[in-house]
């Protein structure tokens, strides 16, 4: 095996698929173009799905090659083991129905042993073993050409394991689009094995995925069936990280030469915070929260920096996934004894590492370091205040000889002060003191069905001042939010708001007319929930926690120590002053009049409601 940096990498990658006929194509922005499926690019397809599809021809022909700035999170938990992260690179090659399974297996063997120097004995491989039975709706055959085809690379039959849909599938999550069976590589790392289940795909550790080549022969349907293309696409795609990790022989991704700067950066600055914080930390903990800090800071660093823009830490979407991802490296740092202020000086890391290949890191670091610095701000504030109101409570507790947290307590905290639940627990264990989580959860419930009565009475005393129309104008308009959001993205952001018995007008951020589509399928959304019958509860609470939440709310707004919080079930929650019907049955049906420009980025959309 080479010893190979991510630079000396990606240039091998590239060039070997271009002596192979691909031509490089530069990746796409990690926050989607068009693919309001996803809230970031979780892989090298998105932006070539019309292509893979065939509804167009790719300018630079049937075979192309390049590098993937990807985002995922669905995995945020496990991320500060040896190979989860959040950002990755993703290398790719594509046919767009050019070469199929043969070319694509053999160049992957190829380059994985001829130049990158893994001996055949490392790899482990994976393929569909199909479903459903011949002549019956749904069967789709297991791979075996797959199988053959590795079989004469020398991959013997023990290696090459059989797995379901699960495993060896692969298509845009949940939705409609290209996809098909594929057959993914693993480096065996000579661990034992954790049982005797243990085979590629097993979380322990002894094999690491590397690389997937997915042949797309089929296109799920609107009715989630599994339909023939018609084309035989190739997508494949190899994780950089991993890689440079399995060349090396490090133990995990970030022992590798990729986060060596980071991680160096994250030690550099411990130490520098205040308190007694980062002392007591176990080794184990104290190696998790460094990778998770270099982890999730990498992650905000490229969203924040990202050429398209738009993402901002914020309550939903995108927006909150980058809040969670920055909040949770504060939070890690504090542990740390890390001072404040660490997050812009690992962007800049980050941005040193990166820039040459990322030129966008460098070109959009300014505003990086705006909103990273505002945002850790933020979020120490909060929790500087929780834990100082926890500090007094274990206090009170060690003076009555006592050693749980009520949940009516943990609820207090959590609910006045903003202060996360887990850090009340990670608290109080480093105390000796245990908590009562289902006292919180009790606690919790009560609360809402209190908000509940008393949004009843706000509700009928708010009617002497609002008509009754205008209640239900403005809880429809709280829907109508939601609704903008699932249909056009998180960025379809409330610019203003305006009521009369008549009509609801409603601006929001959006760069162009809606479509007829987007109109009526806002329609249906918000009809549908209407139909639903879904109860509004309301709350109050501090709009550190209401944020934290996930609520909405007009930033640049001032608000007062306690807000309340109005939830449609799971569909809306924003702060507001209400009032609001209690239940969106009361609303009738809903209808858009008009869409039209408001001023310059901004869309005005006028809408009423029927009676009932
Ligand atoms: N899209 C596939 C994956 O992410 C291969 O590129 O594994």
């Amino acid at each position: 095996m080479k010893n190979l940096t991510a630079d000396q990498l990606r240039e091998m990658y590239l060039s070997f698929f271009e002596s192979k006929g691909h031509k490089r194509i530069p990746g796409a922005s990690v926050i989607p173009e068009n693919d309001p499926t996803v809230l970031f690019t979780t892989a090298g397809m998105h932006p070539l799905v019309p292509y893979l599809m065939g509804a167009m021809e790719h300018p630079a022909g049937t075979r192309l090659t390049d590098v993937q700035k990807c985002v995922r999170t669905g995995d945020i938990d496990e991320v500060g083991d040896a190979a989860h992260l959040t950002f990755f690179e993703m290398l790719g090659n594509w046919s767009l129905n050019d070469y199929f399974k043969k070319e694509a297996i053999s160049w992957s063997f190829e380059f994985l042993t001829k130049h990158l120097g893994f001996s055949p004995d490392q790899l482990s491989v994976t393929v569909f073993r199909g479903e459903g039975r011949e002549g019956e709706s749904g069967y789709i055959p297991a791979d075996e050409e797959a199988v053959e085809i590795w079989k004469s690379m020398g991959i013997p039959d023990e290696r090459i394991f059989r797995l379901p849909r699960e495993d060896n599938w692969w298509g845009p999550a949940g939705t409609t689009g290209p996809c098909g069976p594929d057959t993914e590589m693993f480096i065996d790392t000579g661990k034992e094995k954790c049982g005797p289940e243990c085979r590629p795909g097993c979380h322990c550790g002894k094999y690491i995925e590397i690389w997937n080549d997915v042949f797309m022969q089929y296109n799920k349907n609107a009715e989630g069936k599994f339909e023939p293309l018609g084309r035989h696409n190739v997508d494949t795609g190899m994780g950089v990280e991993r890689t440079i990790c399995m060349m090396s022989g490090a133990p995990t991704v970030y022992d590798t030469e990729i986060f060596a700067p980071i991680m160096a950066k994250i030690d550099e600055l411990r130490g520098t915070g205040s308190g007694e914080q980062g002392t007591d930390l176990g080794e184990e903990e104290t190696l998790r929260a460094r990778r998770i800090i270099a982890d999730h800071m990498r992650t905000a660093t490229f969203i924040l920096c990202d050429p398209k823009g738009g993402v901002k830490p914020g309550n939903i979407g995108a927006n909150y996934v980058l809040r969670r991802l920055i909040r949770r490296a504060v939070r890690y740092a504090r542990m740390l004894g890390i001072g404040e202020g660490f997050t812009v000086k690992l962007a800049e890391t980050i941005c040193e590492k990166y820039s040459h290949v990322y030129p966008e890191l460098k070109a959009n670091l300014e505003q990086c370091r705006i909103d990273l610095e505002a945002e850790e701000r933020r979020f120490n504030a909060t929790l500087d205040k929780g834990e100082a109101m926890y500090r007094k409570v274990a206090e009170q507790l060690k003076l009555h000889n006592q050693t749980q947290i009520s949940g009516k307590t943990a609820f207090k905290l959590y609910d006045t002060f903003g202060f996360p639940l887990e850090m009340t627990v990670e608290m109080a264990t480093k105390d000796g003191l245990t908590v009562d989580k289902e006292g919180f959860d009790e606690a919790n419930r009560k609360h809402q069905e209190l908000s509940r009565t008393t949004s009843a009475g706000s509700f009928k005393a708010g009617l002497q001042d609002n008509s009754e129309v205008v209640t239900r104008m403005h809880t429809a308009t709280h829907l109508l939010h939601a609704a903008l959001h699932k249909v056009l993205g998180p960025t379809a952001n409330q610019k203003g708001s305006n009521i009369t018995a008549e009509r609801l007008r409603f601006d929001f951020t959006w760069p162009e007319p809606m479509t007829a589509e987007q109109k009526a399928e806002v329609e249906k959304l918000v009809n549908q929930w209407i139909k639903d019958a879904i109860p509004v509860t309301k709350k109050m609470t501090t709009v550190e926690e209401a944020k934290a939440e996930g609520a909405m709310a007009l930033f640049g707004s001032k608000y007062g120590d306690q807000v309340s919080l109005y939830s449609i079930g799971d569909i809306s929650k924003e702060i507001c002053c209400g009032p609001h019907v209690e239940n969106t049955s009361e609303l009738g049906s809903f209808k858009i009049q008009k869409e039209q420009s408001s001023s310059a980025g901004v869309r005005r959309i006028k809408a009423v409601i029927g009676n009932m």
